[in-house]
């Protein structure tokens, strides 16, 4: 297997805006960014991935860029970014921004001219399209409610925006636009960042003739997304830019792609394809949902293991995995996954140590090192344009508040865009103003500055899983062997890599279970590496395991 720094680094996400404030605002910067670098440090991720901090109206918090190349006003200047990098490349931390050209802003220049006339030069960098007898051009919804089509008065036609009316699609098929991009890209890249995440970088391609999508009779739109996700040309625009942008340069990419599966995930990943080194699939993600996000259903450790399972034999030769229970686009891992009131710690805990010994790169979303748990807020107090969207068409639609707020608990957005909590002071020590959104409630118990003090915090067990990371080649590239897969309880697995192995064992519940070692597992020697709990020495080959327990062991043959 070909080794690569970012197979071995630990990433850590930053949503700019709920970071840390520097200057009272209210909203999160990058100064803000680099007074807490020496914290991120010391947890030990060494890669941060940012994202977007490019000019933006916030339709969507900076997923709908008005200018790529300046920063936004709230977040400081492109002299702060600058010293930004330089301080995270003193520390050895490396910085992967977040690439938006699936869409851009509707106030972004190119759009302020494509808008004004069917003859403008910059026209067919978005996707305009007439009517058809007075409806949109197809029946195409958006992620964020409503058709996918913005009917313009100017020209007499439509624009095609597969998330916000204020975040028109780019026309990929537009050879200036391409280029445009790629240089873009290389301004970034000359001056030393080190990767992309791509926004939606598989729906960059949509059908020939933007067809209409299966309607069902309780529809009110079409589903286009297997019209525009890994469309006819995604790859090769993507080898394209490879050879002309990312392959000029030792980076890291990984591609925001919804709807991948095993064989589709391959093509973009296949090292000899050269086009990504890792995507975010969301099969997980999906897991506890019926026909569609806000359809909350129960999920099964079975699945769940399965799920993981699968991925990993589909990259293992033929690509790399990443690592996530959850991101600025989900729900809380610890509320989710796990227990947010009497097992915080120990379920926090043991999630973190799947994540950190399975094979792939671990990311880590700000506040996850400590904790931090989903909010319940009153619906006028929610900031997130997909939820706001959703609540007024399903209002409309005649469906019930209460059964609404139930999905919005379960799945909002903004549950991981609450502030970080940093301190048990006003705001949780993230703003001296008024928080651009609420702080979560519980900050007092759950704050960065208390779990530095604690040394069996969530933070420090997550110090110690990266320490291992570092430690043992074994954890980063060993092949796994997944033991009682039918399991419904515990989830456990071997990493082996020539004579090394580590053996890890989670129980995923509140109940007490008893793992039995599998007769087939030989060793000589073990040795207990982490656990979320103290344990007595009883050896290994008999172990009850208390309450979202989590043991890992390093096995001798020697
Ligand atoms: C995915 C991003 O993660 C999400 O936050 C955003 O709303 C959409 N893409 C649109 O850019």
């Amino acid at each position: 297997m070909n080794k690569k720094w970012w197979k071995e680094g630990v990433v850590y996400q930053i949503y700019p805006r709920s970071f840390k404030d520097s200057n009272g605002d209210g909203i999160g910067d990058i100064r803000g960014i680099i007074e807490k670098l020496d914290y991120i440090k010391k947890l030990g991720a060494n890669i941060i991935w940012l994202c977007p901090i490019y000019k933006s109206p916030n339709d969507d918090n900076g997923y709908d860029i008005s200018n790529y190349r300046s920063i936004m006003d709230e977040f400081g200047t492109l002299d702060d970014f600058n010293e930004l990098l330089v301080e995270m490349h003193k520390r050895d931390i490396k910085l992967v921004m977040d690439l938006v050209v699936n869409h851009t802003s509707d106030e972004h220049k190119w759009f302020v001219e494509s808008r004004k006339s069917k003859d403008n030069p910059y026209r067919d960098y978005y996707i305009w399209r007439k009517g058809k007898d007075g409806n949109p051009p197809n029946n195409w919804g958006s992620f964020f409610s409503g058709s996918a089509w913005q009917y313009d008065e100017n020209t007499d036609e439509y624009y095609l925006h597969l998330f916000s009316k204020k975040q028109p699609d780019l026309n990929w098929e537009n050879e200036k636009l391409k280029s445009e991009v790629y240089n873009m890209m290389k301004f970034w890249f000359d001056k030393g960042i080190d990767g992309f995440r791509m926004d939606v970088i598989n729906l960059i391609s949509k059908v020939q003739g933007l067809p209409d999508g299966h309607k069902g009779d309780n529809d009110l739109y079409g589903n286009g997304f297997p019209l525009f996700a890994n469309g006819p040309r995604v790859h090769e625009y993507l080898q394209e830019m490879n050879k002309k942008v990312l392959s000029k340069y030792d980076i890291m990419t990984v591609g925001e792609t919804p709807g991948v599966n095993p064989e589709t995930a391959r093509l973009y990943v296949n090292e000899d394809r050269k086009e990504l080194n890792m995507l975010f699939q969301f099969e997980l993600m999906d897991i506890d949902s019926g026909s569609e996000k806000w359809d909350l259903k129960p999920w099964k450790l079975t699945t769940f293991k399965n799920i993981m399972y699968k991925w990993y034999e589909a990259l293992k030769e033929q690509g790399w995995n990443s690592l996530f229970l959850n991101n600025h686009d989900q729900p809380r891992m610890v509320s989710r996954f796990g227990n947010d009131k009497k097992y915080r710690l120990e379920s926090a805990k043991m999630l973190a140590t799947l994540l950190h010994t399975w094979q792939g790169t671990p990311y880590i979303y700000q506040g996850e090192e400590i904790g931090m748990t989903n909010v319940e807020f009153d619906i006028t107090e929610y900031k997130d344009i997909e939820i706001i969207n959703m609540f007024n068409e399903k209002i409309a639609q005649g469906m019930k508040k209460e059964d609404l707020m139930k999905s919005i608990y379960a799945k909002g957005r903004d549950n991981a865009r609450t502030p970080v909590q940093w301190d048990e002071s006003e705001n949780a020590g993230f703003t001296t103003g008024e928080p651009w959104i609420k702080v979560n409630p519980n900050y007092k118990e759950i704050n960065i500055k208390s779990a530095l003090e604690d040394k069996n915090s969530i933070f420090h067990y997550y110090q110690n899983l990266i320490k291992l990371r570092k430690e043992y080649d074994v954890i980063v590239y060993g092949d796994i062997n997944l033991l009682y897969k039918n399991d419904e309880n515990i989830f456990a697995y071997t990493r082996n890599l020539n004579d090394e192995s580590i053996l890890v064992i989670l129980n995923f519940f509140e109940k007490e279970v008893e793992f039995k070692l599998p007769k087939e597992i030989e060793f000589k020697h073990y040795e207990l590496l982490l656990s979320n709990y103290k344990v007595q020495d009883c050896g290994i080959n008999n172990i009850s395991l208390k309450p979202y327990e989590a043991r890992v062991y390093k096995l001798q043959n020697s």
